[in-house]
Order: structure tokens, then sequence, then C-alpha cells
């Protein structure tokens, strides 16, 4: 915290907030934003109460945030809007916030209960990870992160999946390998498309089908459980369009099953899933998915039919 700029302003996540007697302590002579994190106060609406902040204080001094993808996600679109940019500072304190959404520079809110439907792209000035912050994440929570942490494992050359069969428990795993892996990939991948024209797309492995989970269930999903259930039905769209083999998936259900994630849905509205899909921003005339033909071998900008989805879901029905 020490080397944290002294005027700066903070936006705190409240639960992270409430957990650190030392984050209190610390920020007790500051500006201090609190901010209930969860997706439905992902919005613009959320956005303008913090706006209302920064205009009282007439800052244009760094604005730090600490918590996890969503505190990240929302203060920093604040960041790059209020005044035409401030700058930003990032610590992460979750497990997916640290692996993943706290470096690429993707940050925005929510719209009419579409995921991530406004935003834009802000380089964080800063960004500190610091692991001790996940010894107060609920277990769902970390759970949630490992959703990313397998897409990295499926979309990049590291060892992942090797690596995670060998692991006990979620209790005993030490996660710090597993963050720098999924930021090595990350950073790799952004750096050649910062602005997601092309090869970014990669990192959208499983995400069509997670953002509709999302969508229709809004408050039953975390981000991180609807990336693993999309995971699995998109290595299944792999399989019948790349001819995949299907141990990939069976070895990732058995992994996500070994951490007690979620690997399946009850009562699925399938009709309802699929019109969020297609209000996905990566479509064009088609359905536009990210396939892998193997681990390590992302194929972007698949056209997959409506029908191949319907029938690939049926591997997270209940
Ligand atoms: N910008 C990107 O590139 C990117 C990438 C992936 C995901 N995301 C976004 O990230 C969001 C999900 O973020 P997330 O999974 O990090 O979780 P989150 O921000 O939703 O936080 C999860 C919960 O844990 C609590 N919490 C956070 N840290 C804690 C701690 N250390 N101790 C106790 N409680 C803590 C929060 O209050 C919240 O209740 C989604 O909105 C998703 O769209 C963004």
């Amino acid at each position: 915290m020490e080397r944290l700029p002294s005027r700066a302003l903070f936006v705190v996540d409240r639960n992270v907030y409430e957990s650190w007697p030392v984050l209190r302590e610390y920020t007790q002579d500051k500006r201090v934003y609190l901010l209930d994190a969860s997706e439905s106060r992902k919005t613009l609406e959320e956005t303008e109460n913090l706006y209302e902040f920064l205009f009282k204080h007439q800052t244009v001094e760094p604005l730090v945030a600490i918590g996890g993808g969503i505190t990240g996600d929302l203060t920093g679109y604040a960041s790059a809007t209020f005044k035409r940019g401030i700058p930003l500072i990032l610590l992460p304190t979750t497990l997916l916030a640290m692996c993943d959404s706290t470096v690429g520079g993707k940050c925005g809110v929510n719209y009419k209960g579409v995921k991530n439907y406004i935003g834009t792209f802000k380089k964080p000035d800063e960004i500190f990870i610091c692991t001790e912050f996940l010894t107060t994440l609920p277990e769902r929570h970390l759970k949630s992160g490992m959703g990313e942490i397998l897409k990295y494992g499926l979309i990049g050359k590291e060892p992942v999946l090797s690596l995670l069969e060998k692991e006990i428990s979620l209790q005993n795993l030490q996660v710090r390998p597993y963050v720098e892996m999924g930021l090595k990939i990350k950073i790799d991948v952004v750096s050649r498309d910062f602005f997601d024209r092309d090869q970014r797309n990669v990192l959208n492995f499983g995400h069509n089908i997670a953002h509709g989970l999302e969508a229709v269930y809004p408050k039953a999903l975390t981000h991180g459980e609807a990336v693993a259930l999309g995971l699995l039905t998109e290595l299944k769209l792999s399989e019948e369009l790349f001819g995949l083999r299907s141990d990939i998936r069976t070895q990732t259900r058995s992994i996500m099953e070994r951490f007690g994630m979620v690997t399946a849905v009850d009562d699925l509205p399938v009709e309802k899933l699929l019109d969020y899909i297609k209000k996905d921003k990566k479509n064009d005339d088609f359905l536009r998915f990210t396939l892998l033909s193997e681990v390590g071998c992302p194929e972007i900008k698949q056209s997959v039919a409506e029908e191949r989805i319907r029938s690939a879901l049926f591997v997270i029905m209940e």
C-alpha cells in the first residue's frame, strides 16, 4: 500500500473493505467510494454515481480500484471517460481479476442485461497483484476464477491442464503459478491485438455461451461459473466442427468436478439463451465463435449454426 500515491482516490469493493481492517485503516484519511460489486450494479447508473464522486473532488489524480473484475471494469470505464481520462491503478482481489481481467485494458458496463455492451479500452498505469487478498475470497469465487484459468489451459501452449490434473483440491492449490500462466498468455495475445480486431478473439473461447448464460441466469451464475460451462459447450462444438478429441472435454470436466465447480444447469431456457447469443458483439451476419482444433490452437471467427449450438448445449444440461 505504501507504493500507492497518497493523493489518489479509491474505489473499493465493499466486501473487501469490510474483510481487511488494514485497508480501512490505510484509507481512513483518504477519499473512498465503496462499491457494492454485483453484475446488477455494473451499470451506467452506478458509473454516474462514481462520476459524481469524482466531480465532487474535481480530480485528475489517479483512481485506484481495489476489488474484483466488476470493480476493475467499472472503475476503468469511469477513469477512461471522466475528463477524457484520468490515471488508473488496479489492485485485483479475486483470482479471476488477478489472472485475467486486470490486464488487457477492456473496461465497461452491462447494458439492458447484456454483458459489457458499453465500454472502451484503457490501459491501467500500474497493477499490483497481492495473492494474499485471496485468503478472504469466498470459495465460490475462487472456483469462478478457475473457469478463466481452465480457458488459458485450453487456448494456450502452457501445460495448465496436466498440472491441474495433479492438484488434489482447490483448498491446497498454490495459485501463483496459474496466475502467472494466465497473465503470460493474456499479455502475449493482447500485445498483438490490443483493440480486439482479430487475434484477441482467441480469449473469447467459452465466452459466447458464457455471456448468454449470464444473461439468462443473472443471479444464479457468476461470470467464471458461466465461463466453465461455456468451455464444456464450446469444446463440444470444437469436436463437431474441428474433430477435437472428446477426451479433452472429459479431462476438463473431471478437473472441474474435483474442484467442485458447476458443470451443469437445470431447466436451461435454450431459445432465450440463443436470443442473447445473437446479440453478442462479435457476431456479423453469422454467429461467430472461437473454437479449438487442438489444445493450444484456437480457431477464431468460426461461423456456427444455431442448430449445432442447440445440440451442443446438451453437455451442460442436468
Ligand atoms: N475486463 C476484462 O478483460 C474482463 C475479463 C474477465 C471478466 N471480466 C468481468 O469481471 C467480472 C467478474 O469479476 P470477478 O469474478 O473478479 O468478481 P467480482 O468483482 O464479481 O467479485 C466477486 C465477489 O467477491 C467479493 N470479493 C472480491 N474480492 C474479495 C476478497 N478478496 N475478499 C472477500 N470478498 C471479495 C466481491 O464483493 C463480490 O461479491 C464480470 O463482470 C466479468 O464480465 C472482465
